[in-house]
């Protein structure tokens, strides 16, 4: 056990709450960072973190006014900083690509700045992320594979990894990047695929739903499960020096493919419920990721302990029991069969 203090940005993301929950079970004191609007509406905005309240310290700041996040870090030592606070949508990018720019390299330069400033020897993470491969120039990508971000996030993405390396050459100071690939969970947003397409399984089963319309099917994505990749982050911090890491499964699946899956996992055939619609198309695709994380195995000993299968009956079982819960369903008594775990599941609320 140790009595270090780490701060988080993003503590109420999906990565944010497993990271949370994660350094509190190695005994660290544990800061967050959230929006002074999310303090006052803690209901809504703070369900991922709710049965962690009273375990963790947040502090209102915003990734736009360095002030407010030099004020936060001028008033503890902290020995680590996890910076995963982003609008991390990339369809929402394409949308509004001058506030992505904004949040997420203005709120990294910020919080590296604030750092030298105040708290030079506090540990920093970077979040970066398998989309700054983008238009991918070598299979499987790995931490030498050039970048060639397709999207407004992409690019953010790419100018907070090198901010983040240049405090680290420029200044000495230990700043890690990990390249994460898709990480998912009972957790994730409604708006990214996979949960779209396990809640939306759910709803068609229980009769609350009748279709999932959805944009490119054949695109294909590396997933993990956030459990797994939030401790990558935390050994990232604990090496002897700074480095930059791969975190991956080394597999690729389609988005169709998950379909299949999620919906067969409820005896449900995709084909009959999917619905492919333009409006869900982004104007430039990342079509193909698949990490390699060998580096990270190597070094850190990292290595993920979810498969795809135990992943995807996770979401579901847990979309399955919100929902019917939330619509007062008895699933028994509708002859609706609760999917068999082939793990036990990582999932403690929120
Ligand atoms: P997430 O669930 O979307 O969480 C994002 C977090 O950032 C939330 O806590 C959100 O706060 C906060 N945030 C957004 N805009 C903000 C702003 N203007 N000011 C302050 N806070 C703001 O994302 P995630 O999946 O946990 O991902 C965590 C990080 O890893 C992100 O940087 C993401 O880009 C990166 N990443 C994710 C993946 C993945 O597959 N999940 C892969 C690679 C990299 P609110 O709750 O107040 O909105
Ligand atoms: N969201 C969404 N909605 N994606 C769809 C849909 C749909 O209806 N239909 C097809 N897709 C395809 C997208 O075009 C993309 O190719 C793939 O599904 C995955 O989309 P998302 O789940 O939105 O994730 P992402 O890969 O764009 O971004 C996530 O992973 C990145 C790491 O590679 C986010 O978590 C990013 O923050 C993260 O950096």
């Amino acid at each position: 056990m140790t009595s270090k203090r780490a701060l988080i940005t993003g503590i109420t993301g999906q990565d944010g709450s497993y990271l949370a929950e994660h350094l509190l079970s190695l005994g660290y004191e544990v800061h967050g960072i959230v929006r002074r609007v999310a303090l006052e509406d803690p209901e809504r905005r703070f369900t991922r973190i709710a049965h962690l309240l009273d375990k963790i310290n947040l502090h209102a700041a915003s990734l736009e006014s360095y002030p407010s996040i030099f004020s936060v870090i001028s008033r503890f030592e902290f020995e680590e900083c996890y910076h995963l606070a982003a609008q991390s949508f990339v369809a929402e990018s394409f949308q509004d690509g001058f506030s992505t720019m904004n949040i997420n390299i203005n709120g990294t330069h910020y919080l590296l700045a604030a750092l030298k400033e105040l708290l030079p020897g506090c540990r920093f993470y970077f979040a970066g992320s398998s989309e700054m491969f983008g238009k991918v120039q070598e299979t499987p990508q790995k931490e030498t594979t050039p970048f060639h971000p397709r999207s407004p996030y992409g690019i953010s993405k790419v100018a907070g990894f090198e901010l983040t390396r240049n405090y680290r050459e420029a200044y000495g100071m230990f700043c890690a990047s990990g390249l994460l690939f898709n990480h998912e969970g009972p957790r994730r947003g409604f708006e990214f695929v996979t949960r779209k397409i396990t809640n939306a399984a759910v709803r068609i089963k229980l009769g609350l739903a009748t279709e999932v319309r959805l944009g490119n099917l054949d695109a294909t994505r590396d997933w993990g499960h956030a459990a797994d990749y939030v401790r990558a982050m935390h050994l990232m911090l604990v090496q002897p020096t700074p480095d930059d890491y791969v975190v991956a499964s080394g597999e690729t699946h389609s988005v169709r493919e998950f379909c299949e899956r999620a919906f067969a996992i409820l005896d449900l055939d995709y084909q009959d419920f999917v619905v492919v619609d333009d409006q869900f198309y982004r104007p430039a695709e990342v079509d193909v990721l698949v990490g390699d994380a060998s580096k990270a195995r190597k070094v850190l000993g990292w290595k993920p302990t979810y498969t795809l299968q135990e992943l995807i009956e996770e979401m579901v079982r847990e979309d399955l029991r919100t929902v019917a819960g939330a619509n007062g369903i008895n699933l028994e008594s509708s002859g609706i069969s609760y999917p068999e775990a082939s793990k036990a599941s990582s999932y403690i609320g929120g």
